[in-house]
Protein backbone atom coordinates (compact mmCIF):
# COMPACT_ATOMS: atom_id res chain seq x y z
CA UNK A 1 0.00 0.00 0.00
CA UNK A 2 2.62 2.06 1.01
CA UNK A 3 4.61 2.75 -2.49
CA UNK A 4 1.23 3.80 -4.06
CA UNK A 5 1.80 7.48 -3.68
CA UNK A 6 2.26 9.84 -6.55
CA UNK A 7 6.23 10.98 -6.66
CA UNK A 8 6.64 15.09 -7.39
CA UNK A 9 9.61 17.11 -7.92
CA UNK A 10 9.42 19.64 -4.65
CA UNK A 11 6.69 17.82 -2.57
CA UNK A 12 6.90 14.96 -0.67
CA UNK A 13 4.05 12.42 -0.02
CA UNK A 14 3.84 10.11 3.06
CA UNK A 15 1.14 7.72 4.53
CA UNK A 16 0.71 6.65 8.18
CA UNK A 17 -2.29 5.15 8.97
CA UNK A 18 -5.05 6.90 7.53
CA UNK A 19 -3.14 10.18 7.56
CA UNK A 20 -1.02 11.17 5.11
CA UNK A 21 1.57 13.94 4.95
CA UNK A 22 1.94 16.58 2.06
CA UNK A 23 5.61 17.99 2.70
CA UNK A 24 6.93 21.17 0.74
CA UNK A 25 10.69 19.30 0.29
CA UNK A 26 13.09 21.95 -1.01
CA UNK A 27 15.04 21.75 2.44
CA UNK A 28 17.90 22.86 1.38
CA UNK A 29 15.95 26.45 0.30
CA UNK A 30 14.01 26.44 3.46
CA UNK A 31 11.31 24.91 1.90
CA UNK A 32 10.69 28.48 -0.04
CA UNK A 33 7.53 27.82 -2.46
CA UNK A 34 8.87 28.00 -5.98
CA UNK A 35 6.11 27.88 -9.13
CA UNK A 36 7.24 24.30 -9.60
CA UNK A 37 5.97 24.16 -6.03
CA UNK A 38 2.43 25.26 -5.94
CA UNK A 39 2.05 22.99 -9.08
CA UNK A 40 3.04 20.33 -7.26
CA UNK A 41 0.93 20.95 -4.49
CA UNK A 42 -1.95 21.22 -6.68
CA UNK A 43 -1.30 17.96 -7.79
CA UNK A 44 -0.43 16.82 -4.09
CA UNK A 45 -3.74 17.58 -2.86
CA UNK A 46 -5.93 16.71 -5.65
CA UNK A 47 -3.96 13.37 -5.00
CA UNK A 48 -5.16 13.50 -1.66
CA UNK A 49 -8.64 14.08 -1.98
CA UNK A 50 -9.15 11.03 -4.51
CA UNK A 51 -7.41 8.67 -2.35
CA UNK A 52 -9.19 6.71 -0.35
CA UNK A 53 -7.06 5.49 2.24
CA UNK A 54 -6.57 9.67 3.32
CA UNK A 55 -8.51 10.19 5.41
CA UNK A 56 -6.34 13.63 7.08
CA UNK A 57 -4.11 15.31 5.63
CA UNK A 58 -0.90 17.00 7.42
CA UNK A 59 0.40 19.53 5.73
CA UNK A 60 4.39 20.40 6.61
CA UNK A 61 7.65 20.67 5.74
CA UNK A 62 11.09 18.88 5.12
CA UNK A 63 14.07 19.52 7.02
CA UNK A 64 12.89 21.16 10.25
CA UNK A 65 11.30 24.19 8.71
CA UNK A 66 7.78 24.51 7.59
CA UNK A 67 8.06 27.18 4.89
CA UNK A 68 10.57 30.63 4.44
CA UNK A 69 7.88 31.89 1.87
CA UNK A 70 7.62 32.83 -1.71
CA UNK A 71 10.96 32.05 -3.63
CA UNK A 72 12.25 35.77 -3.88
CA UNK A 73 14.08 34.00 -6.74
CA UNK A 74 12.26 31.61 -8.41
CA UNK A 75 8.57 33.21 -8.01
CA UNK A 76 9.28 36.54 -7.67
CA UNK A 77 12.83 37.54 -9.96
CA UNK A 78 12.51 35.05 -12.10
CA UNK A 79 8.36 35.82 -13.98
CA UNK A 80 9.56 39.61 -13.25
CA UNK A 81 9.73 39.68 -17.09
CA UNK A 82 7.10 36.95 -17.90
CA UNK A 83 3.91 37.90 -17.58
CA UNK A 84 2.89 34.40 -18.15
CA UNK A 85 4.52 32.65 -15.84
CA UNK A 86 3.87 34.95 -13.03
CA UNK A 87 0.29 34.45 -13.60
CA UNK A 88 0.86 31.05 -13.79
CA UNK A 89 2.57 30.79 -10.61
CA UNK A 90 -0.01 33.37 -8.99
CA UNK A 91 -2.71 31.24 -9.77
CA UNK A 92 -1.21 27.87 -8.55
CA UNK A 93 0.09 29.51 -5.40
CA UNK A 94 -3.79 31.03 -4.75
CA UNK A 95 -5.25 27.37 -5.29
CA UNK A 96 -3.70 25.18 -3.68
CA UNK A 97 -2.92 27.48 -0.45
CA UNK A 98 -6.51 29.22 0.07
CA UNK A 99 -8.66 27.11 -2.88
CA UNK A 100 -8.22 23.80 -2.17
CA UNK A 101 -6.64 23.93 1.43
CA UNK A 102 -9.85 25.77 2.76
CA UNK A 103 -12.48 23.93 0.81
CA UNK A 104 -10.46 20.61 1.14
CA UNK A 105 -13.28 17.63 2.09
CA UNK A 106 -11.39 15.99 4.81
CA UNK A 107 -9.92 17.72 7.95
CA UNK A 108 -6.49 19.22 7.39
CA UNK A 109 -3.67 19.79 10.20
CA UNK A 110 -0.47 21.82 9.29
CA UNK A 111 2.23 21.01 11.67
CA UNK A 112 4.54 24.05 12.00
CA UNK A 113 8.17 23.81 12.85
CA UNK A 114 11.73 25.77 12.52
CA UNK A 115 10.42 28.94 10.10
CA UNK A 116 7.08 30.11 8.84
CA UNK A 117 7.55 33.11 6.68
CA UNK A 118 5.37 35.51 4.55
CA UNK A 119 3.40 33.15 1.83
CA UNK A 120 3.73 30.29 4.00
CA UNK A 121 1.02 31.80 6.56
CA UNK A 122 -1.76 31.51 4.02
CA UNK A 123 -1.88 27.68 4.31
CA UNK A 124 -1.24 27.64 7.94
CA UNK A 125 -4.35 29.48 8.04
CA UNK A 126 -5.86 27.27 5.19
CA UNK A 127 -5.97 23.99 7.72
CA UNK A 128 -8.38 23.03 10.17
CA UNK A 129 -6.49 22.61 12.82
CA UNK A 130 -2.69 23.61 13.28
CA UNK A 131 0.01 22.42 15.91
CA UNK A 132 3.10 24.20 16.14
CA UNK A 133 6.22 23.35 17.62
CA UNK A 134 6.89 25.88 20.95
CA UNK A 135 10.04 26.62 19.00
CA UNK A 136 8.95 27.09 15.94
CA UNK A 137 9.25 30.91 14.15
CA UNK A 138 6.37 32.54 12.84
CA UNK A 139 7.13 36.18 10.80
CA UNK A 140 5.07 38.41 8.86
CA UNK A 141 8.13 39.73 6.96
CA UNK A 142 7.45 41.07 3.70
CA UNK A 143 7.61 44.56 5.68
CA UNK A 144 11.35 44.24 6.02
CA UNK A 145 11.88 44.02 2.38
CA UNK A 146 9.56 46.50 0.99
CA UNK A 147 6.38 45.03 -0.11
CA UNK A 148 2.89 44.07 1.90
CA UNK A 149 2.22 40.64 3.12
CA UNK A 150 -0.11 39.86 -0.66
CA UNK A 151 -1.29 36.57 -1.93
CA UNK A 152 -4.37 37.17 0.78
CA UNK A 153 -1.72 36.67 3.37
CA UNK A 154 -2.85 40.43 4.97
CA UNK A 155 -6.49 38.89 4.54
CA UNK A 156 -6.04 35.48 5.46
CA UNK A 157 -4.04 36.94 8.82
CA UNK A 158 -7.11 38.39 9.90
CA UNK A 159 -9.01 35.41 10.08
CA UNK A 160 -7.25 33.82 12.79
CA UNK A 161 -5.50 36.81 14.13
CA UNK A 162 -7.27 39.09 16.47
CA UNK A 163 -7.05 42.71 14.42
CA UNK A 164 -4.47 44.11 16.90
CA UNK A 165 -2.11 41.10 16.71
CA UNK A 166 -2.82 41.14 12.47
CA UNK A 167 -1.07 44.18 12.39
CA UNK A 168 1.46 44.24 14.99
CA UNK A 169 3.15 41.28 13.42
CA UNK A 170 2.09 42.98 9.99
CA UNK A 171 3.62 46.12 10.22
CA UNK A 172 6.52 45.94 12.66
CA UNK A 173 7.37 42.52 11.14
CA UNK A 174 8.45 40.76 14.69
CA UNK A 175 9.00 37.36 14.82
CA UNK A 176 6.53 35.42 17.11
CA UNK A 177 7.22 31.68 18.46
CA UNK A 178 5.40 28.73 18.54
CA UNK A 179 4.30 29.50 22.48
CA UNK A 180 2.87 32.97 21.44
CA UNK A 181 1.29 31.39 18.63
CA UNK A 182 -0.48 29.12 20.44
CA UNK A 183 -1.02 31.84 23.43
CA UNK A 184 -2.76 33.59 20.55
CA UNK A 185 -4.68 31.32 18.93
CA UNK A 186 -2.63 31.42 15.84
CA UNK A 187 -2.66 27.90 16.05
CA UNK A 188 -4.81 24.88 18.31
CA UNK A 189 -1.51 24.43 20.60
CA UNK A 190 2.23 24.33 20.70
CA UNK A 191 4.23 21.74 22.02
CA UNK A 192 8.35 20.93 22.33
CA UNK A 193 9.48 19.91 19.11
CA UNK A 194 10.26 16.00 19.71
CA UNK A 195 6.56 15.91 20.65
CA UNK A 196 5.62 17.31 17.82
CA UNK A 197 4.51 14.67 15.13
CA UNK A 198 3.73 12.43 18.12
CA UNK A 199 0.92 15.29 19.14
CA UNK A 200 -0.15 15.82 15.48
CA UNK A 201 -1.12 12.07 14.97
CA UNK A 202 -2.86 11.87 18.34
CA UNK A 203 -5.35 14.17 16.51
CA UNK A 204 -5.24 12.72 13.39
CA UNK A 205 -6.19 9.64 14.77
CA UNK A 206 -9.00 11.60 16.76
CA UNK A 207 -9.97 12.90 13.38
CA UNK A 208 -9.41 9.48 11.27
CA UNK A 209 -12.38 7.76 13.30
CA UNK A 210 -15.07 10.11 13.25
CA UNK A 211 -17.45 9.54 10.22
CA UNK A 212 -15.77 11.27 7.16
CA UNK A 213 -18.91 12.33 6.14
CA UNK A 214 -19.85 14.32 9.46
CA UNK A 215 -16.26 16.01 9.19
CA UNK A 216 -16.54 17.29 5.73
CA UNK A 217 -20.33 18.56 6.18
CA UNK A 218 -19.39 20.29 9.72
CA UNK A 219 -16.35 21.96 8.03
CA UNK A 220 -18.80 23.18 4.87
CA UNK A 221 -20.93 24.26 7.47
CA UNK A 222 -18.76 26.16 9.61
CA UNK A 223 -16.51 27.55 6.83
CA UNK A 224 -20.52 28.79 4.91
CA UNK A 225 -22.28 30.27 7.85
CA UNK A 226 -19.23 32.32 8.72
CA UNK A 227 -20.28 34.99 6.22
CA UNK A 228 -23.76 34.45 6.47
CA UNK A 229 -26.62 36.38 8.09
CA UNK A 230 -28.66 34.24 10.87
CA UNK A 231 -31.34 33.78 8.82
CA UNK A 232 -29.45 32.44 6.02
CA UNK A 233 -27.29 30.37 8.35
CA UNK A 234 -30.37 28.80 9.51
CA UNK A 235 -32.02 27.85 6.63
CA UNK A 236 -28.44 26.62 5.08
CA UNK A 237 -27.91 24.74 7.95
CA UNK A 238 -31.36 22.58 7.77
CA UNK A 239 -30.93 21.87 4.60
CA UNK A 240 -27.32 20.78 4.83
CA UNK A 241 -28.21 18.49 7.81
CA UNK A 242 -30.99 17.03 5.71
CA UNK A 243 -28.10 16.67 3.00
CA UNK A 244 -25.91 15.04 5.00
CA UNK A 245 -28.85 12.57 5.86
CA UNK A 246 -29.07 11.62 2.58
CA UNK A 247 -25.53 11.64 1.98
CA UNK A 248 -23.83 9.78 4.43
CA UNK A 249 -23.19 6.36 3.07
CA UNK A 250 -22.41 4.97 6.65
CA UNK A 251 -25.66 6.19 7.62
CA UNK A 252 -24.01 6.98 10.51
CA UNK A 253 -27.31 9.21 12.39
CA UNK A 254 -29.66 6.44 11.97
CA UNK A 255 -26.86 3.71 13.54
CA UNK A 256 -26.57 6.83 16.54
CA UNK A 257 -30.25 6.95 17.01
CA UNK A 258 -30.82 3.19 17.48
CA UNK A 259 -27.63 2.52 19.38
CA UNK A 260 -28.48 5.48 21.87
CA UNK A 261 -32.54 4.87 22.13
CA UNK A 262 -33.31 1.60 21.26
CA UNK A 263 -29.95 -0.64 22.26
CA UNK A 264 -28.94 1.87 24.82
CA UNK A 265 -24.80 1.09 24.32
CA UNK A 266 -24.09 4.08 23.00
CA UNK A 267 -23.82 7.70 24.97
CA UNK A 268 -23.10 10.19 22.00
CA UNK A 269 -22.06 12.92 24.45
CA UNK A 270 -19.07 10.74 25.47
CA UNK A 271 -17.42 9.17 22.14
CA UNK A 272 -18.52 7.84 19.09
CA UNK A 273 -20.91 4.88 18.27
CA UNK A 274 -20.15 1.78 17.20
CA UNK A 275 -19.29 1.66 13.68
N1 LIG B 1 13.37 32.68 -1.25
C1 LIG B 1 14.40 32.17 -1.89
N2 LIG B 1 15.41 31.54 -1.28
C2 LIG B 1 15.33 31.43 0.07
C3 LIG B 1 14.25 31.94 0.80
C4 LIG B 1 13.23 32.59 0.09
N3 LIG B 1 12.13 33.06 0.68
N4 LIG B 1 14.48 31.68 2.10
C5 LIG B 1 15.64 31.02 2.15
N5 LIG B 1 16.17 30.88 0.93
C6 LIG B 1 17.42 30.23 0.51
C7 LIG B 1 18.64 31.11 0.80
O1 LIG B 1 18.82 32.03 -0.25
C8 LIG B 1 19.69 30.06 0.88
O2 LIG B 1 20.02 29.64 -0.44
P1 LIG B 1 21.57 29.37 -0.86
O3 LIG B 1 21.99 28.22 0.02
O4 LIG B 1 21.49 29.02 -2.29
O5 LIG B 1 22.30 30.64 -0.55
C9 LIG B 1 19.01 28.88 1.55
O6 LIG B 1 17.62 29.08 1.33
C10 LIG B 1 19.20 28.84 3.03
O7 LIG B 1 18.88 30.10 3.56
P2 LIG B 1 19.80 30.85 4.62
O8 LIG B 1 19.38 32.27 4.67
O9 LIG B 1 21.23 30.57 4.35
O10 LIG B 1 19.35 30.02 5.93
P3 LIG B 1 19.16 30.53 7.42
O11 LIG B 1 18.71 29.31 8.15
O12 LIG B 1 20.37 31.22 7.92
O13 LIG B 1 17.97 31.59 7.38
C11 LIG B 1 15.74 32.36 6.82
C12 LIG B 1 16.69 31.17 6.99
C13 LIG B 1 14.40 31.77 6.39
C14 LIG B 1 15.60 33.11 8.16
C15 LIG B 1 16.30 33.36 5.74
O14 LIG B 1 16.71 32.60 4.61
C16 LIG B 1 15.27 34.38 5.29
O15 LIG B 1 15.14 35.40 5.92
N6 LIG B 1 14.57 34.06 4.20
C17 LIG B 1 13.52 34.93 3.69
C18 LIG B 1 12.25 34.74 4.49
C19 LIG B 1 11.17 35.69 4.05
O16 LIG B 1 11.21 36.89 4.31
N7 LIG B 1 10.15 35.16 3.39
C20 LIG B 1 8.98 35.91 2.95
C21 LIG B 1 8.80 35.71 1.52
S1 LIG B 1 7.08 36.01 1.09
Amino acid sequence: MADDVITLETVKIERDGGSTFIILNRPDKRNAMSPQLHLDMCEALDWAEEDEQTKVVIITGAGGHFCAGQDLKLYFRGTEDDPKARTRARRAAHEWRWNKLSMFPKATIAMVHGYCFGGGFTPVIACDFAVAADDAVFGLSEVNWGIIPGGLVAWAVTEVMGYRDAIYYSVTGDKFSGAEAAQMKFVNKSVPVDKLREEVLALARKLEAKSPAAVRYTKEALRSVRRMTKDQALDYLNCKSDALKHMDPENGREKAMKQFLDDKVFKPGLGEFVR
